[in-house]
């Protein structure tokens, strides 16, 4: 585990727990797994904040809303952009190629001030990343430099299909090297069932195989949730009772404790 310490002396405010949600790759559901996670933990009591510290793709109207505001909207968080999302980038490219693009350098330093100003106003902040998790960031850094950088655990999303189980034991195997503490592996269904195919053995065998061989929590598979794809926040609220979310909640209050 690195810089994960949660010590405090007696006069410290309480370490603010937390996770970095990161993905085996776009669009497998990080955003969605965070906003329900954030919703269960706020349920209990615990006040929860929320970053997507590098969007991409920003402003398109043909992208629809962005992370940051389907999060701002699943969650009524009034944090300004500054905090929630300080680097936007109109162009739908990997974040250090949209930030090229614009002659723009994103700075680690940065993120981490905004985290800071997040952490310093709730008991635990979520923070999305972008794509995967050797996304670069910089001319040096990946997102795992910014995992460490913020001292976060990581929840890892993952598709419960075939090619799930090569995707999620690849970015274990890239935490690992970095010793990074996984707190779970969380598998999403972002498709819809389809009669008479292969889809539900597939998912059985992937959950299976990954129980026996990722060295980490398990959970889900989640199911699909089919008016999440209309982006309305009603999807994220049944998603934030699934017990693989419950789960997560334990996990994450029991390591920020
Ligand atoms: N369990 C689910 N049931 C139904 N739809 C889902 C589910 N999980 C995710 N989706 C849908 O799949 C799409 C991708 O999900 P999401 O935006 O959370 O992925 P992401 O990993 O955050 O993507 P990005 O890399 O762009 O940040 C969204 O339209 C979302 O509503
Ligand atoms: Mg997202």
């Amino acid at each position: 585990m690195t810089g994960l310490s949660r010590s405090a002396s007696p006069l410290s405010p309480p370490a603010p727990s937390g996770c970095f949600v990161t993905g085996t790759d776009t669009g497998v559901g990080k955003t969605v797994v965070m906003a329900a996670l954030a919703l269960c933990l706020r349920r209990r009591g615990v006040s929860v904040g929320v970053m997507k510290p590098v969007e991409t793709g920003y402003g398109a109207s043909s992208a629809g809303p962005s992370d940051g505001e389907r999060l701002r909207a699943c969650l009524a968080v009034d944090d300004p952009d500054a905090f929630m999302s300080p680097y936007q980038f109109a162009a739908p490219l990997a974040p250090l190629a949209a930030a090229r693009q614009v002659g723009a350098v994103i700075s680690l330093d940065r993120i981490a001030e905004a985290y800071g100003r997040l952490a310093a106003r709730y008991r635990s902040v979520l923070v999305e990343g972008a794509g995967g998790l050797c996304v670069p960031l910089t001319d040096r850094d990946d997102m795992r430099d910014l995992i460490e950088r913020l001292a976060l655990p990581v929840v890892l999303v993952g598709r419960c299909a075939l090619g799930g189980v090569n995707h999620a034991l690849l970015t274990l195997e890239a935490l690992q090297t970095r010793k990074i503490l996984v707190l779970a592996l969380v598998l999403n269904r972002p498709l819809p069932h389809q009669a008479a195919s292969d889809a539900d053995l597939q998912m059985a065998s992937t959950v299976e195989l990954l129980r026996e061989r990722s060295g980490a929590p398990v959970l889900g598979p989640l199911p699909y949730v089919a008016s999440l794809t209309e982006g309305g926040t009603a999807g994220v609220s049944e998603l934030a009772h699934d017990p693989g979310i419950e789960t997560l909640a334990d996990l994450i209050s029991r390591n920020g404790s």
